[in-house]
C-alpha cells in the first residue's frame, strides 16, 4: 500500500524522507516523490514513475538542506503509476500526500473550477480543495485542512505542508494510519512505524477523525470538530534488526527461516504445558463470558482467512457445541449475515490495516458482538478498535507473502479456542495432546526448516517452468493447501488453485494434464488410505505429482516424496505449510523474480 514520510527539525529532511520512503518500500508501490521547503518560497518538488532509486536520480541533482518536507510511495489506485499522478501533488503554496480514497471526489473536481488539475488521481482534488479554503489566507493551514476535510467521503491518511509555513505540517487520519514520531527537536511522520525506527521510540499513533498541527518541537491534536486532543505516547517496539534482511538474500526467506523464533514469541507466556493449560489474557472475556460463546465467526483475507479456516477445523475438535464460520472479509461486510448473540467474532490481521477486515469489524459491531483482534502490528487500527485481542508478537513482517504470521495467526486462535474449551470444563486429558504439540512447535519447526530446505529447493527448481498447478489436502490438510496455493500463485505468479482432495472427481481432475503439477498433502490420519487413493486417481490421468507427508509407508510412484521427519500428528499441516512456503520462495528466486515485492500486490491493502 502506498506509504507517507514527513520531517521538520533541524536535519535534512531529503535524507530523511528517502531514507523513510525505503523502509516503507516493502508495502509495495509504483511511483514515489517528495517535496521539500525552504524560506522565501523555495521549494524543491520530486517525483519518479517507478523505484525510489529514479527519484534519487532526480534528487542527485537537487540537493537541498532544507529541514522540512514530506514524501510518499504511490500504489495506483486513480490514475495510472506516471510522474504525474505520483504525490505530492500541489495545489496554489499547498502540497500533499495521501494514502486511501476519497470516494466523493468527482463530486468536488466539479467544485473546483479555479484549478487546473494536472492529474486523474483523487489526491489532487484534496489538495485543491485544501487550497480552496486556504488561498484567500481566511483560513490557517490545519483550519484549511479541516474545513476540506469536513467535505471529504472516503479514507484518508495524508500529510500537508504549505510554502508560506515551511516550520509547519498538518497530518489528519481517516481509516489509513498515521503515525507522528517525537523526536528531540523535530518531529517525524510516517504511515507505517518502520520508517521511524532508528529516529525515535515514541509515537503517537493518530486515530480516525483527527489532525494534528505538528512542528520541531510542537505537536497540536483535535478532532475535525476542533476538540482538543491529549495525545498518547506510546513506545514504538519494532527495532531495526526486525526491518532489516539481516543476512538473508531476502524478507521472504528471514521471514520463513525465524519462525522457529516467531512462534516461540507467540506462546511466550501463554503456554503451560506442564498443567495441561493456556493463559491468553487479551482478549479480555471473563469465564462466564467464555462458558456462554456458542458461535465464533473468524474474518479475515487472504492468508488471514487460510489461517482462520485452518484453526476453526482444530477448534471444533475440542469445543462442544461451537459452530464456527470462516469468511471472507470483503464478501461479509456486505453480507445481511445475522450474528446470533452468543457469538464471538475473531478478527485475523497481520497488518491491522486491511480496508475490508477493518469494514467487517465495525459492521461485526454494531451488532453488539465481542470482537477479539489476531493482529500483528502493535497499534494498528483494528488492534485498538476490537473489543479485546491477541498480538501475534512475530514481529514486522516485510516481504509482501506473509509467512511467519500464518503459522503465529493459527496457533493464537487454537489457543483462543483452548481458552473456550477450558472455561466449559473440557477435560484437560482432551485438550493435553493439543497443547503438548503447541508447545513443541517451534522445534518442529526448525528441524523442518534444519532437514528439508535444501530438498525443497532442488525439488522446486524441476518445476519453475510449469504455469499450472494444483494444491490438494483432506481436512485440516485442504486450508492449508489453500495457503500453499496463495503463496505459490503471489510470489512466482504461476497459476495456482486448491482443491478439497474429495472434490477433485466433481470437476477439477479434468484439468490434470502435463501443463500441471499437483502439490499434494497428506497428513497421517484416519483420512489418510482416501487420500491415497485420490492421488492413484491423479497418477492414473499422468499427473505430476509431489507428495508432502508425515507418514513413514507412502511408496505410490509419484515424481517427489517430501517426507517430513516429526512426531507431530495434529499440527503437521503447520509444518507442510513450511514446506509450501519455502517451495514458493526458492521457485520465485529461480525464476528471478522480485519475491519480497511481487508485480501488483502491496503488503497491506488498506484500501477496497
Ligand atoms: C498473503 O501472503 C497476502 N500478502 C495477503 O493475502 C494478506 O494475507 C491479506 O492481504 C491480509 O492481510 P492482513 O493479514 O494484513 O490483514
Amino acid at each position: 500500500m502506498c506509504g507517507i514520510v514527513g520531517y521538520v527539525g533541524d536535519k535534512n529532511a531529503q535524507d530523511f524522507l528517502i531514507s523513510g520512503l525505503k523502509r516503507l518500500e516493502y508495502r509495495g508501490y509504483d511511483s514515489a516523490g517528495i517535496v521539500t521547503l525552504a524560506d522565501k518560497g523555495d521549494v524543491t518538488l520530486l517525483r519518479a514513475k517507478g523505484k525510489i532509486a529514479n527519484l534519487e536520480e532526480k534528487l542527485a541533482k537537487n540537493k537541498r538542506k532544507d529541514s522540512i518536507g514530506v514524501g510518499h510511495t504511490r500504489w495506483a489506485t486513480h490514475g495510472e503509476p506516471s510522474e504525474a499522478n505520483a504525490h505530492p501533488h500541489r495545489a496554489g503554496d499547498i502540497y500533499l500526500v495521501h494514502n486511501g480514497i476519497i470516494e466523493n471526489y468527482k463530486e468536488l473536481k466539479g467544485t473546483l473550477k479555479g484549478h487546473e488539475f494536472k492529474s486523474e488521481t483523487d489526491t489532487e482534488v484534496l489538495v485543491a480543495l485544501i487550497n480552496s479554503f486556504y488561498k484567500d489566507g481566511k483560513y490557517s493551514l490545519v483550519d484549511a485542512v479541516v474545513q476540506a476535510l469536513k467535505l471529504v467521503k472516503g479514507t484518508y491518511g495524508i500529510a500537508v505542508v504549505s510554502s508560506k509555513k515551511p516550520d509547519e505540517i498538518v497530518v489528519a487520519r481517516s481509516g489509513s494510519p498515521l503515525i507522528i514520531g517525537v523526536g528531540n527537536g523535530e518531529t517525524l511522520i510516517a504511515s507505517d512505524a518502520s520508517a521511524l525506527v532508528g529516529h525515535t521510540k515514541r509515537a503517537i499513533y493518530l486515530n480516525d477523525g483527527e489532525v494534528a498541527l505538528v512542528k520541531k518541537d510542537s505537536i497540536e491534536v483535535k478532532t475535525l470538530n476542533a476538540e482538543p486532543v491529549s495525545a498518547k505516547v506510546e513506545e514504538i517496539e519494532t527495532n531495526l534488526s526486525a526491518i532489516q534482511k539481516g543476512g538473508f538474500e531476502h524478507f521472504m526467506l528471514k521471514e520463513i527461516m525465524e519462525q522457529p523464533d516467531s512462534l516461540a514469541e507467540t506462546l511466550r507466556g501463554r503456554i503451560d504445558a506442564k498443567n495441561a493449560r493456556v493463559h491468553l489474557g487479551g482478549p479480555g472475556l471473563s469465564e462466564a463470558e467464555l462458558r456462554k460463546i456458542k458461535h465464533l465467526v473468524i474474518v479475515g483475507c487472504g492468508t488471514a482467512y487460510h489461517a482462520g479456516l485452518l484453526a476453526g477445523y482444530y477448534i471444533e475438535q475440542f469445543t462442544p457445541e461451537i459452530t464456527i464460520e470462516t469468511v471472507i472479509a470483503s464478501e461479509y461486510r456486505y453480507r445481511s449475515a445475522y450474528i446470533p448473540k452468543d457469538s464471538v467474532a475473531l478478527i485475523v490481521s497481520q497488518s491491522g490495516e486491511t480496508a475490508d477486515t477493518l469494514a467487517c469489524l465495525r459492521e461485526i459491531k454494531k451488532q453488539g458482538i465481542k470482537t477479539i483482534g489476531i493482529v500483528n502490528a502493535i497499534g494498528s487500527t483494528i488492534a485498538r478498535e476490537v473489543d479485546g485481542g491477541t498480538y501475534v508478537h512475530v514481529g514486522p513482517e516485510i516481504s509482501v507473502a506473509s509467512t511467519k504470521a500464518f503459522t503465529s495467526q493459527v496457533i493464537a486462535m487454537v489457543m483462543f479456542g483452548l481458552t473456550i474449551a477450558q472455561a466449559k470444563g473440557v477435560k484437560p486429558g482432551i485438550l493435553k495432546p493439543y497443547i503438548d504439540e503447541i508447545d513443541k512447535m517451534p522445534k518442529a519447526i526448525e528441524e523442518t526448516l534444519d532437514s528439508l530446505s535444501k530438498k525443497i529447493k532442488e525439488i522446486s527448481k524441476k518445476y519453475k517452468d510449469y504455469e499450472h498447478s494444483i494444491y490438494l489436502g483432506r481436512d485440516i490438510a485442504y486450508p492449508t493447501s489453500m495457503e500453499g496455493a496463495l503463496k505459490l500463485k503471489e510470489v512466482s505468479y504461476i497459476d495456482a488453485n486448491a482443491y478439497a482432495f474429495g472434490e477433485l472427481k466433481h470437476g477439477p481432475l479434468a484439468l490434470v494434464d502435463d501443463r500441471f503439477f499437483e502439490m499434494v498433502l497428506l497428513p497421517k490420519g484416519a483420512l489418510y488410505d482416501k487420500a491415497v487413493s485420490n492421488i492413484q486417481e491423479v497418477l492414473a490421468r499422468g499427473g505430476h505429482v509431489i507428495v508432502m507427508t508425515n507418514a513413514d509407508n507412502f511408496d505410490l510412484p509419484v515424481e517427489n516424496i517430501i517426507k517430513i521427519p516429526t512426531d507431530i500428528e495434529i499440527f503437521v499441516p503447520i509444518l507442510m505449510n513450511i514446506i509450501s512456503q519455502l517451495f514458493a520462495y526458492y521457485m520465485t528466486v529461480a525464476k528471478g523474480l522480485n519475491v519480497d515485492q511481487p508485480r501488483n500486490l502491496a503488503k497491506s491493502v488498506t484500501v477496497e
